[in-house]
């Protein structure tokens, strides 16, 4: 099959050129601003910019795809507020543009939004569920879902992704990569333990979303996620275990709960995840698994000694972990099912903080 895939230099569509190439597909991949090496699957490599509209009808066009898999956005919640008008470009009347071409060619659409349309007080969430943003990122990934449905409602898939993992062509984009980074050069990330993710790697997405672009009888919108709800600080901790990396001064519980912060961060966004799980081949996947296929980014290879070495010597120790029931893995990682989440206390705490709209 002949795929058409936009955003190929970051996390998401990094790994479905890899995806897809590897099933044997061919793919013509559009980047931005990427100057790295070349994506690794892509059979034909473009530089586009995705604001003109008429370049991308053109590339489309002379692409002839059977399908369009859309993967650029301005995925950073922070980069939505500061640019406002790029986010709405990308975010909205790209997925837009692409469903009305799709539409004209009669090719498949797959398009990626997120579980941040739902403002996480009424979780587990069902695809049905009634979208309720609370930032402007969120706000412009639910237009996009009415946007793609109601131009192509025949040949559009919507699939809401959770907060993802994987190994970015970069090295800088995902969670991983960026606690790494973080942690190697001096900073502490102070992680909410109060924040529920459902975590799911890039790469387990790709493979559903290159299901979609086959399943042409599934339309509308749908969710995606890992098996295992974990909070952010959990993660934070399972990560440095992962990487052998003494987590004490580098990874500091922090609660959002109370914090101004709250009211622009769903605190729970565990997602129901089906009906897809009854209709694709590709599992959910718990945590463990996900964090085996991680690696350290290449330019971060010669920090990783230093950052194994011991606590930071200005650590201090953390604020005790297994008082909040979120007490991490000591060492390395050992696999096991976090114990951390508590997520119906959780869940309960911040519904006593905070009406339901
Ligand atoms: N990452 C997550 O945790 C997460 C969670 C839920 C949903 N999602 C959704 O999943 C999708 C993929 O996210 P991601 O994390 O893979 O994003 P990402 O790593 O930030 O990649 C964004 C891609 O869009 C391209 N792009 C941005 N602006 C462009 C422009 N003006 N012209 C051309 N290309 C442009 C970038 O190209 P260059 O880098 O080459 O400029 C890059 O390839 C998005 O729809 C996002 O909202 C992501």
């Amino acid at each position: 099959m002949r795929l058409f895939l936009t955003g190929a230099s970051g996390l998401l569509g990094g790994n479905f050129a890899a995806v897809a190439a590897r099933a044997g597909h061919e793919v013509v991949g559009t980047v931005g601003g990427w100057t790295g090496a070349p994506i690794p699957g892509l059979a034909t490599q473009m530089r586009l910019e995705l604001r003109n509209g008429a370049a991308l009808e053109a590339a489309v066009r002379r692409a002839r795809p059977e399908a369009i898999v859309n993967c650029a956005a301005v995925s950073d919640p922070g980069q939505c507020e500061r640019e406002p008008e790029l986010a709405a470009a990308l975010n909205v009347e790209l997925p837009r543009q692409l469903a009305t071409l799709a539409q004209k060619l009669g090719v498949r659409l797959i398009h990626v939004s997120t579980e941040q349309v739902f403002d996480g007080s009424g979780a587990p969430y069902s695809v049905d569920d009634p979208v309720a943003p609370i930032n402007g990122y969120a706000r412009l990934k639910a237009d996009s879902e009415r946007e793609v449905v109601a131009a192509a409602p025949l040949l559009s898939a919507v699939v809401r992704a959770p907060l993802l993992m994987g190994n970015s062509p970069g090295g800088r984009r995902s969670v991983h990569e960026r606690l790494l980074l973080d942690w190697s050069e001096g900073r502490v990330a102070r992680l909410f333990n109060d924040e529920i993710r459902q975590v799911a790697m890039a790469d387990n997405l790709a493979a559903v979303l290159l299901e979609l672009c086959v399943r042409c009888e599934l339309c509308g919108v749908f969710q995606w996620a890992g098996a295992e709800p974990v909070s952010r600080h959990w993660l934070g901790l399972a990560i440095a275990a992962r990487f052998g990396i003494p987590a004490q001064g580098r990874v500091v519980v922090a609660h959002l709960l109370g914090t101004p912060l709250a009211a622009t961060r769903p605190p729970d966004l565990r997602l129901d995840l089906r009906p897809l799980t009854e209709l694709l081949s590709t599992r959910p996947e718990p945590l463990g698994p996900q964090l085996a296929r991680l690696v350290v980014p290449e330019a971060l290879l010669g920090a990783m000694g230093k950052l194994r070495n011991g606590p930071l010597p200005w650590a201090q120790p953390e604020p005790s972990g297994a008082a909040d029931g979120n007490a991490g893995p000591a060492s390395a990682w050992d696999g096991r099912r976090p114990r951390c989440c508590g997520v119906t206390a959780v869940s309960k705490a911040w519904m006593r903080g905070r009406a339901r709209p």
